[in-house]
């Protein structure tokens, strides 16, 4: 096999795949970067100047890059870039199986399984096959496996590089990676890729581990991560309760350096498209190897996330109903600076709302509102409708339900909006960014999860 990678593919252009692939050919102008994707119109998207993802600073790369070394082409168009390609990153999506063996907990694999298929058809000399989406543990058999039936004489390493960056901050966590993790059973394919890497990334920050480490690590780091919020979202309720602060004792916590501070903001859950999947695959992983302890673990930080969005919900349905039952949301996205909505603590939160009566007024900076219309079911025809303005949104609400941690919200004028909600309108701020003080001044009752009970 080649020492050195001057030609890459990645096949899927999503949240994870553009992004990562434009840092890469930023930063390796010697290397040929092409990306492909089954969906026409998403590449399309990539060609325009409206991209299909947003985040920070990513418009400026692709602008750069686009027509030097990074491509994005129809998968359609892809068989002679395959056959090129010294590298194929596999970045597509691996959704909870919604049927068969392992429904509603392990990840579905036919998008993977189908990338190998394509990759073993049309790939022709050794060729370096590295998993990027997030993987069960052993996925990497089931892709070596198709890779062997392959015809054109393709040989393949296959590699395991999963993608730690979070949303919102893609390009930043790209460029100043804590860590790049290769894992793989090859020294010269796993230093071929790392080399790639090298190209900015300090080599004391590249990983090497076995496979199935790679595998497992990603989906560890994810739990981790997911089980600090679901702590600090527990303690919330109990803060709540007993008049402590939330953000005082996540303070002490996190100042002893065995805790630390990140990932200790209490919130009306987590969202996003991996922290409750990767848990299930985690879940399930765990009772396929018959460990119902640790599944049994795992499942209470996910059941602690549901109870929060409940418990919110809930909260803000029954001080509305006190009042003319409409309810402005202020935030859809999972968090700010996406418009990602994937799984995002609004879609069931706006859903309970609904199915209690309660008419919705609905406002994100970023999110596609004919996108997310389609995740809301109305059954009780209780109403909701869209507003681009902050100001429109709330008019009339008797209650302001804060999902996401826009920063416009974070400086809203409070004392302004106060003359468009209904009279003894309440805020909600289940992020923990309103100036309480400020709020109050203006009329506004408040409550902020894990800072006193909810305004009656
Ligand atoms: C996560 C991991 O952070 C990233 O390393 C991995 O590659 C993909 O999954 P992402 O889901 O994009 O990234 O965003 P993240 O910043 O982790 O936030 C996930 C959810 O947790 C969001 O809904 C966020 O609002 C919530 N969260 C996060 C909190 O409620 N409180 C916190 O303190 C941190
Ligand atoms: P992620 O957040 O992991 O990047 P996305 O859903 O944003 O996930 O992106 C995955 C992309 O992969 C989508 O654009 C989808 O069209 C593409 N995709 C899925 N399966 C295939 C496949 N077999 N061949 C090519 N592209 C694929």
């Amino acid at each position: 096999m080649k020492g050195r990678i001057r030609d890459i593919v990645c096949i899927g252009a999503g949240y994870v795949g553009g992004p990562t692939m434009a840092v890469i050919a930023d930063r390796c102008p010697d290397i040929s970067v092409t990306v492909i994707d089954m969906n026409e119109a998403r590449i399309a998207a990539w060609n325009s100047d409206a991209l299909p993802v947003y985040e920070l600073g990513l418009a400026e790369i692709v602008r750069r890059t686009r027509g030097r070394n990074l491509r994005f082409i129809p998968q359609a168009e892809g068989a002679a870039s395959i056959a090129q390609a010294d590298a194929i990153f596999i970045s597509v999506n691996t959704p909870t199986k919604t049927q068969g063996e392992g429904a509603g907990k392990a990840s579905d694999l036919s998008y993977v399984e189908s990338c190998a298929r394509y990759i073993a058809e049309h790939a022709t000399g050794p060729t370096i096959v590295i998993e990027k989406s997030t993987m069960p543990v052993r996925a990497a058999d089931t892709i070596k496996r198709i890779l062997s039936s392959g015809k054109n004489g393709g040989s393949f390493h296959v590699l395991s590089n999963p993608e730690f960056l979070a949303e919102g901050t893609a390009i930043r966590d790209l460029e100043k990676p804590d860590r790049v993790l290769i894992g793989g059973e090859n020294v010269t394919a796993i230093e071929a890729l790392a080399a790639v890497y090298r190209h900015w990334v300090p080599d004391a920050a590249i990983l090497r581990t076995g496979l199935w480490s790679a595998e497992l690590s990603k989906l560890a780091a994810n739990a981790f991560l997911a089980q600090r919020v679901s702590s600090i979202n527990a303690i919330s309720a109990l803060c709540e309760a007993t008049e402590a602060d939330v953000d005082e004792v996540a303070g002490v916590c996190g100042a002893d350096t065995r805790i630390g501070l990140k990932f200790l903001k209490a919130s009306i859950g987590f969202g996003g498209s991996c922290f409750k999947k990767d848990l299930l695959s985690l879940i399930y992983l765990c009772e396929f190897y018959q460990l119902s302890g640790p599944a049994a673990y795992w499942q209470g930080v996910l059941d602690i996330n549901e109870w929060q969005k409940r418990r919110i919900a809930a909260m803000a349905a029954e001080y509305a109903k006190l009042g003319g039952g409409v309810v402005a949301i202020l935030g859809l996205a999972f968090k700010k600076n996406t418009n990602d909505f994937r799984e995002s603590p609004a879609i069931d939160i706006c859903n309970q709302l609904l199915a209690a009566g309660i008419r919705l007024r609905l406002q994100d900076e970023r999110v596609d509102a004919g996108d997310f219309a389609k995740t809301l079911v109305d059954e009780r025809k209780a109403g909701f409708a869209f507003f681009p303005d902050i100001g429109q949104a709330v008019s009339g609400a008797g209650a302001i339900l804060i999902l996401t941690e826009w920063d416009a919200y974070a400086a809203l004028d409070w004392t302004a909006l106060a003359r468009l909600t209904a009279k003894d309108a309440a805020i909600f701020d289940g992020r923990g960014i309103v100036r309480r003080a400020a709020a109050q001044a203006a009329g506004f009752k408040v409550f902020t999860v894990g800072k006193g009970q909810a305004p009656n």
